[in-house]
């Protein structure tokens, strides 16, 4: 069960509009290493977790990432609304314009949509920490990208905040593989599945 506050977890206040971020923006919300893959991920994994501190972990962080979903669409959003044809075309953005208009869709940067493809869950408590890192540190780059690209200082804000939260979840989830290590048995380590660990 989620309680749904009616608040982003981090204001945008975005007042000039700028179709040409707002399609690399979009990435952090369908795209590889985006938010919505990120709560799916964690969310899904969570289940097979044995440890209930991790799984505690897996679902926070899940709930957090879903919260960062809402930010990027919000920016997507106030990037791309009351825009002229001209402001369209000049800026590259007919092709997403054509399909979704102004909807936020779940796409990469590169215009494919959201795809399950990108995301893993193994159901082996030190595999998925381990693709969790990854993906942590993925979403951390994206985001130094999109600093590059970016040069309106109320979109770098928004961007510099979500870059820390990778760096904090990156963090949690290091302790998190630290307090899988200590209770598995050494035996076990690599198959922690206890019907392979029987022989
Ligand atoms: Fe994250």
């Amino acid at each position: 069960m989620f309680i749904y506050e009616k608040k982003l977890q981090y204001p945008v206040c975005i007042k000039k509009p700028d179709p040409r971020m707002a399609a690399a923006i979009i990435s952090q919300y369908g795209g590889p290493d985006g938010e919505l893959g990120a709560s799916l991920r964690y969310l899904s994994q969570r289940f097979s977790m044995p440890h209930k501190e991790v799984k505690g972990l897996l679902t926070d962080v899940a709930v957090e990432e879903l919260g960062h979903l809402e930010i990027v669409g919000a920016m997507v959003y106030q990037l791309t609304r009351n825009l002229n044809e001209e402001q369209i075309k000049k800026a590259g953005f007919d092709a997403y314009f054509t399909d979704h208009t102004q909807g936020v869709y779940p796409q990469a940067a590169a215009g494919f949509p959201y795809t399950a493809a990108s995301m893993a869950v193994k159901g082996d408590p030190v595999t998925d920490l381990h693709e969790d890192l990854a993906a942590e540190q993925k979403a951390r780059t994206t985001y130094e990208n999109l600093l590059l690209l970016a040069d309106d200082p109320d979109v770098i804000d928004v961007l510099r905040y979500l870059r820390e939260r990778e760096i904090v979840h990156y963090q949690r989830f290091s302790e998190a593989l630290g307090i899988v290590r200590e209770k598995l048995d050494e035996r076990n380590f690599y198959a922690f599945n206890p019907a392979l660990s029987l022989k």
